[in-house]
C-alpha cells in the first residue's frame, strides 16, 4: 500500500538521520566495516560457513532459542503474541544483535492460514489432492510460488505446508492436503510445490513424517510397517521430494512408528533415531533442520539426540530442560551447535537474512487467476456419457442447479489448511479468521460463471435440502447439474467413503427426473457413486480454490479441456479396502457431524497394521488383490480421445520411448503413464508401480513420440541389508497408457 510504504520510508530515514548522529559521535572509534562486524553477511561464502560463523557469536540463551518456539501465537485465543511475530502458527526468535531475524511460520497448505486476522486475504489454490492430479510439475511449482509470493507479501519467512502422507486411506481427513497415493507421483508433486515456495526467498518445509496417515488417534496411534515397506512407500514419497527440493524444515508427525528392523517398540515420529538421524540426515542428507508438529514433542534428551532439532511451538522440553541437559553433560554442546546451525543454515541458503520480506498487501487477483490455471489442469472427468458434454450455449437453454451452495461458492477444506475467505466467506460470513471445524465457503461462483457463458439459458437454483423440490425443477431442465460436497479437515477422518446428508439420493432422485444430469464433485477425496451409471457426466473438482468456478463453467462449456487424472484410487466402496474400517475409530455420536474428541484424542492408543498392504498403496493394492475400482489410479477423461503406440524401452538409459496420438477432433492434453512390473524374484510382481510420465499437449490429428525418462528408485526395491535401493535383476514389464488400468502398449526388457 503507497501510504504504507510512505511511512516506512520516512522511518527509515528518521533511522538513517538517528544512525548518522550516533556515528558522528563516535568518530574517534575506528570505523568498522561491515566485513569486520558482521563476516557472515559475506554472500560469497557458503550457507554452511556463514551459519559457523554467526554461531560463533552466539550465547548458549541465543542458540537455546532456535531449538524451540514461544507459545501457540495466533493459533490460540489470547495466546500472547511476543514481539517479532506476525501472529502465524510458529515463531523463533532471532538474535537481534547479530542481525539475526526471528523465524516467521505460517501455515500454508494451500494458500497462507490466518490471514483474515488482519484483513490481508489470501488466494486459496486447489488442493494439494487436486493440484497433483494435474500430473503438471510446473503446476505444482506455480502453486508453491503463489504460496511464497504471498507468505513474503505478508512478512513471513517460512511454510509449514507441504503435506505429503500417501494417501494410504482415502477417507484420511487430510488427503486434500496430501499429494495422493503414489510415492513418485506424490513425491515430485511436493517437492516441485516446495521448490516454488523456496523460489520467493521464503524457507519451505514438507510434513507430517511421518505415516500420519490417517487422523484417528493421531496423538496415539502407532504406525507399524516393515522397514523395506516404509522405504519403497511413504519415505521414498518424502525422499525424492526432499532430494529435489531441499526444503528448510521437516516437520515429525504426531503418531508412532514401529518400523521393523530395527524399532522393536513403538515411539514417536519426533524421536525416531531411524527415522529422524538414520534415513533422514543420513542417507538422504538432508541438511535442514526438523521441527516437531504442534506439541508432537515427548521428550528431551531421547528426542534431542534422536534427531529432532526444533520442537513446536513452545519450550516445553527443549527450553530449560535442554539447557539443564546441556549444563550437565546429558547431552554435547556439539549437538546443540548442529541443531542450531541447520537452522542458521537454511536461512541463508534461502536468502530470508539477505532478503527480507517486507510486509506489503497480497495481490488475490493475480493470485487468483494462477489458482485458476491450476484448477484448469486438477479437475477430473470421470464419465461422460454420449459426448453430453462440452455444452454448447447455443444448445442449452434451461439449466437447472442443485445443491452445494452453487449459487455463490465453491468448498474449501478445513483444519490448519484452511484459508481464511474473502469478506469472511460466501455462507455465513463473519469477520476474521475462520473457526476450527467451520466449514468455509469460497466467493467463487458457478451459477455466476455459467450465467457468463449462456446468457441466455434459463437457469435456476434450488439448494438441493428438499429432494423433491429439486427433482422437480430438474424435470422441468433440459439440464441437471448436481454439486455434491465431502468437507474434509485436519482432525478427523470420514468413517466411511459414501457421501455425506443424503446427497446420494438427491442425485438418485435428479437423475431419474432428468436423463442430463451432471455432477460435480467438491470433496477432499474419493467418494462412492452409487448412482454412477445413471448419470450422463461426472466431473470431479475437489476442493477447487477461489478460480474453481471459473474453471468448471470453462471446462462444462469446453473452453478448457479437462485434462486432470486422479492421484489418488476411487473404491467402489469401504469394503474394497485394506482396513474396511478406520481402525480406532469408534462409532460417530454428532448428526452428519464429526466430533473431534471421538477421533483424535482417545484415551487409549492402539496399533495400525500398515503391514497388510505394505508397499502396496492404493492402486497396488487394487491390482495384487485383483479387486477393480470405481475409478483407477491415473484414470480421466478429455473432450478427445487419445492412442498409444510403438512402444520401446531402452534399459541402460532407462528410458520408455512411444507415441502419443490425438485422433479426435479438439485438442487436449494427455497424461502417458508409464508402469513396470518387477521380476519375480522381489516378490513384487503381482502389480504395477509407477515408473515415469510426460503430460502431452495434442492438436486435434496430432501425434508426438515421447521419450519418458523411468525413475531409477521407483524401479528398485529397497535392500535392507545393504541399506540401500537395488535394481533387482531379472525381467521387467514395462507398460505405456492412459491409467494405472489401461495401459495397452507392454514390453519386455530384461536388467542384468
Ligand atoms: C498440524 C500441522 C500444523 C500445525 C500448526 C498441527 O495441528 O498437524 O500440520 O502445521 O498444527 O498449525
Amino acid at each position: 500500500m503507497p501510504s504504507f510504504r510512505r511511512t516506512l520510508f520516512s522511518l527509515a530515514c528518521v533511522a538513517c538521520f538517528a544512525g548518522a548522529l550516533a556515528a558522528s559521535a563516535q568518530s574517534a572509534a575506528p570505523p568498522q566495516t561491515p566485513a569486520q562486524d558482521r563476516p557472515w553477511m559475506n554472500k560469497s561464502f557458503s550457507p554452511d560457513r556463514r551459519a559457523d560463523l554467526v554461531l560463533q557469536q552466539m550465547t548458549l540463551e541465543e542458540k537455546l532459542n532456535f531449538v524451540h518456539g514461544t507459545g501457540w501465537n495466533g493459533l490460540r485465543e489470547r495466546a500472547e503474541i511476543p514481539k517479532g511475530s506476525l501472529g502465524g502458527a510458529g515463531y523463533v526468535e532471532g538474535v537481534a544483535r547479530l542481525g539475526i531475524p526471528g523465524v516467521n511460520m505460517a501455515d500454508s497448505a494451500v494458500g497462507v492460514r490466518l490471514s483474515g486476522a488482519g484483513s490481508h486475504y489470501a488466494t486459496l489454490l486447489p488442493s494439494v489432492l487436486g493440484a497433483a492430479s494435474s500430473w503438471d510439475p510446473k503446476a505444482l511449482f506455480l502453486f508453491g510460488d503463489v504460496i511464497g509470493r504471498e507468505l513474503r507479501e505478508t512478512g513471513y519467512n517460512m511454510s509449514i505446508g507441504g503435506g505429503m502422507d500417501l494417501a494410504r486411506d482415502p477417507r484420511n481427513g487430510r488427503n486434500f492436503e496430501y499429494a495422493g497415493e503414489d510415492p513418485l507421483l506424490a513425491g515430485t508433486m511436493v517437492g516441485n510445490l516446495a521448490k516454488g515456495v523456496q523460489s520467493n526467498q521464503v524457507m519451505g518445509d514438507i510434513k507430517h513424517y511421518a505415516f500420519n496417515d490417517e487422523e484417528t488417534g493421531r496423538n496415539i496411534f502407532n504406525a507399524e510397517i516393515t522397514q523395506r515397506a516404509a522405504r519403497e512407500s511413504d519415505l521414498l514419497a518424502f525422499q525424492i521430494a526432499i532430494e529435489m527440493a531441499h526444503p528448510a524444515g521437516v516437520m515429525c508427525s504426531y503418531n508412532k512408528d514401529t518400523i521393523t528392523p530395527p524399532d522393536t517398540s513403538p515411539d514417536w515420529s519426533c524421536q525416531n533415531d531411524y527415522l529422524l538421524n538414520q534415513v533422514l540426515k543420513k542417507d538422504w542428507g538432508f541438511q535442514g533442520f526438523v521441527l516437531s508438529d504442534w506439541g508432537g514433542t515427548h521428550s528431551t534428551v531421547h528426542a534431542f539426540m534422536s534427531g529432532l532439532d526444533q520442537e513446536q511451538p513452545g519450550s516445553i522440553f527443549f527450553g530449560e530442560p535442554l539447557k539443564k541437559a546441556i549444563e550437565d553433560g546429558q547431552v554435547p554442546m556439539s549437538r546443540l551447535n548442529e541443531a542450531v546451525h541447520r537452522v542458521l543454515r537454511s536461512m541463508f541458503a534461502n536468502g530470508v537474512i539477505d532478503n527480507p520480506p517486507q510486509a506489503e498487501e497480497a495481490d488475490p487477483f493475480v493470485g487468483r487467476r494462477e489458482a485458476e490455471h491450476i484448477a484448469d489442469e486438477s479437475i477430473v472427468l470421470l464419465r461422460n456419457e454420449e459426448n453430453i458434454l462440452p455444452f454448447s450455449a447455443s444448445q442449452v437453454h434451461s439449466i437447472a442447479l442443485i445443491g452445494g451452495h452453487a449459487d455463490v461458492a465453491v468448498l474449501s477444506g478445513g483444519g490448519s489448511a484452511q484459508v481464511d475467505a474473502p469478506g469472511g466467506g460466501a455462507v455465513d460470513p463473519h469477520a476474521g479468521s475462520a473457526h476450527w471445524l467451520e466449514h468455509v465457503w469460497f466467493p467463487s461462483s458457478p451459477e455466476r460463471n455459467i450465467r457468463l457463458h449462456d446468457p441466455s439459458a434459463d437457469i435456476q437454483f434450488n439448494e438441493g435440502a428438499d429432494v423433491q423440490s429439486a427433482a422437480a425443477l430438474a424435470a422441468k431442465s433440459q439440464i441437471a447439474i448436481v454439486f455434491v460436497t465431502q468437507w474434509m479437515s485436519e482432525g478427523m477422518d470420514r468413517p466411511t467413503i459414501e457421501l455425506p446428508e443424503n446427497q446420494d439420493a438427491l442425485v438418485e432422485a435428479v437423475a431419474k427426473a432428468n436423463s442430463h444430469t451432471i455432477v460435480v464433485i467438491e470433496s477432499g477425496g474419493p467418494v462412492a457413486m452409487p448412482w454412477v451409471d445413471d448419470v450422463a457426466a461426472i466431473l470431479e473438482a475437489w476442493f477447487p480454490g477461489i478460480g474453481g468456478a471459473q474453471s468448471l463453467a470453462d471446462i462444462l462449456f469446453g473452453d478448457v479441456d479437462p485434462s486432470g487424472r486422479l492421484a489418488i484410487t476411487f473404491p467402489k466402496n469401504d469394503a474394497q479396502l485394506p482396513r474396511p474400517q478406520i481402525p480406532g475409530l469408534v462409532a460417530e455420536t454428532g448428526p452428519g457431524g464429526l466430533p473431534e474428541n471421538a477421533h483424535h484424542n482417545k484415551p487409549i492408543p492402539f496399533d495400525v497394521d500398515y503391514n497388510l498392504e505394505g508397499a502396496r498403496v492404493g492402486y497396488k493394492w487394487f491390482e495384487s488383490q485383483r479387486e477393480t475400482p470405481l475409478f483407477a489410479f491415473g484414470y480421466g477423461l478429455s473432450y478427445t480421445t487419445f492412442a498409444f503406440s510403438d512402444l520401446s524401452v531402452d534399459a541402460a538409459q532407462r528410458t520408455a520411448t512411444f507415441t502419443v496420438s490425438n485422433n479426435g477432433s479438439r485438442s487436449g492434453a494427455e497424461v502417458a503413464q508409464v508402469y513396470a512390473v518387477l521380476p519375480a524374484s522381489t516378490g513384487e510382481n503381482t502389480y504395477k508401480r509407477l515408473v515415469g510420465w510426460d503430460r502431452v499437449a495434442l492438436a486435434p490429428g496430432e501425434s508426438k513420440t515421447i521419450m519418458v525418462p523411468m525413475n531409477q528408485l521407483a524401479l528398485s526395491i529397497f535392500d535392507v541389508a545393504k541399506n540401500a535401493f537395488v535394481l533387482a535383476p531379472g525381467d521387467y514389464t514395462i507398460f505405456a497408457g492412459s491409467s494405472s488400468a489401461d495401459t495397452p502398449l507392454r514390453a519386455s526388457v530384461h536388467v542384468e
